[in-house]
């Protein structure tokens, strides 16, 4: 690599999960404390990070793409490309990979070292190809700055990692071994975020539900007891959580549901099969019923909560009839939303060595079978919230003028037209069902 200026402008593009969106603002708070400026819309800048995902292998093989493009480096001043960083999880799983096929890529950054990109980029711009996929034992999230800017709706990640080992997933790998952050540290990023303009705030982790850490008087507290605590935030109006895992669960949590007001009635919990063979062949160590039963508490505690998960279809070994009991779950659920995806194998993992395949075509299939089912339950779940009036915090700008985008205590996207401003809270009677939104009428404005 030849050197080169050391990059004054930079932009950050985000793929894959929320948590790499909240990875994402942290390195542009890195950047900027650092004297970068972000590039305007439109401008290219002279640091282009990559924070990528590795969890299937089409949003694995997009990085080199990106990558390509940027190279081309069409149009800017002297035609040069601009500094190129890999972030994020494929840069922890194939960061030799990436060096060897890109040799336009400056910086490889794994997603537990980030706080180090500023002497990496320094590195780069030296001419020396700069590469940290550590794990190191001090968080980097001592080593952040201060959060200073936030939208309505912010990220936190309280959680990352994850043990559970899924036969499936790379992401014990990629994101390593559980940890939670300590709660002294999450109620002061929870105020910093409400003091520059959040009113909602999604703690994030891969098994979020795992969380657990020592309150203010030296008590073990679990998830529920850190949302009981951040309730308390006057300014804060809104808590969600996500991921769940089944196992993870506990009463405390479900009893929060019932309880806590600011938690909304929202929960994401990912079952992948009702099968309970493939469940096992996964390692998901739970049941079809078990997870049926969690669904039920939490209905119990909060009746109206909108259940959302993550489905696989085509795991190795998957039948006609594992398939049907993954309908069959999912008509029992009646979920409010859900992702599915088809099998990928990824490389490392227990499932990539198993036979078995099931065939390209009947993935297909069933993947629109079970995505039409989904999308009923959907469209259901939109259309029996009909007539409700709820609050609904504003997030954009719509695409008809006068229009605005909110969501509703359920993750409903709601459209409507009037008086308001991003960041309101206002109350709308939720009006049409639509099959991915619903249309309000704005009934109040600014509530809180
Ligand atoms: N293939 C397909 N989907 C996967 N997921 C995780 N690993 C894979 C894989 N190898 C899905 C799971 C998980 C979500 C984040 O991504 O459904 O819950
Ligand atoms: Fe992956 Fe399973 Fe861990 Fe979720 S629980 S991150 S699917 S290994």
């Amino acid at each position: 690599m030849r050197s080169v200026p050391t990059p004054r402008t930079f932009r950050v593009r985000n793929f894959g999960c929320q948590m790499n969106v909240y990875d994402g603002e942290r390195m542009a708070e890195l950047l900027a404390a650092r004297g970068l400026e972000a590039a305007a819309d439109g401008d290219e800048a002279d640091l282009v990070v990559l924070n990528t995902c590795h969890i299937r292998e089409k949003a694995a093989e997009k990085v080199y793409s990106d990558i390509g493009r940027l190279v081309k480096g069409s149009g800017r001043d002297g035609g040069s490309p601009p500094m190129i960083a890999v972030a994020g999880c494929v840069a922890q799983a194939e960061a030799e990979e990436i060096f060897a096929r890109a040799p336009a890529v400056g910086v490889v950054v794994g997603p537990q070292a980030y706080h180090r990109l500023p002497a990496l980029i320094e590195q780069a711009a030296r001419g020396v190809r700069a590469l940290d996929t550590e794990m190191p034992e001090d968080t980097k999230f001592a080593a952040l700055p201060r959060r200073r800017r936030a939208s309505p709706s912010a990220f936190l990640t309280v959680q990352e990692g994850c043990d559970k080992f899924c036969t499936y997933c790379v992401v014990p790998y990629t994101r390593g071994a559980e940890i939670s952050r300590p709660f002294k540290d999450l109620v002061d990023e929870a105020h910093k975020l409400v003091e520059a303009g959040a009113r909602e705030i999604t703690l994030l982790g891969q098994n979020v539900n795992a969380w657990t850490g020592e309150d203010e008087t030296g008590h073990l507290v679990g998830l529920d007891g850190l949302i009981r605590t951040l309730a308390k935030l006057p300014d804060l109006q809104r808590i969600r959580y996500t991921t769940s895992h089944p196992n993870d669960v506990t009463e405390a949590l479900i009893a929060a549901h019932g309880e806590v007001d600011k938690l909304m009635p929202y929960l994401h919990l990912p079952v992948q099969s009702g099968s309970d063979r493939v469940l096992k062949a996964m390692n998901r160590s739970h049941d079809a019923e078990g997870y049926l039963r969690l669904i039920e508490r939490f209905r119990d505690s909060r009746p109206d909560i909108a259940v959302s998960g993550d489905f696989i279809v085509g795991f190795p070994g998957e039948s006609e009839p594992d398939f049907m009991a993954t309908l069959k779950l999912v008509d029992a659920v009646g979920y409010a939303h859900a992702f599915s995806f088809k099998y990928s194998p990824r490389p490392g993992t227990p499932a990539a060595a198993m036979t078995d395949p099931v065939a390209r075509e009947v993935m297909d299939e069933r993947l629109q079978r079970l995505q039409a089912a989904l999308g009923r339950h959907q469209f259901a779940f939109n259309e029996q919230s009909i007539g409700r009036r709820c609050p609904v915090l504003v997030e954009r700008r719509g695409k008809r003028a006068g229009q605005w985008l909110g969501k509703s205590p359920w993750l409903q996207s709601v459209l409507f037209v009037g008086d308001a401003a991003i960041g309101d809270i206002v109350k709308v009677e939720l009006a049409e069902a639509g099959p991915n939104s619903v249309q309000g009428q704005l009934l109040e404005r600014a509530l809180a």
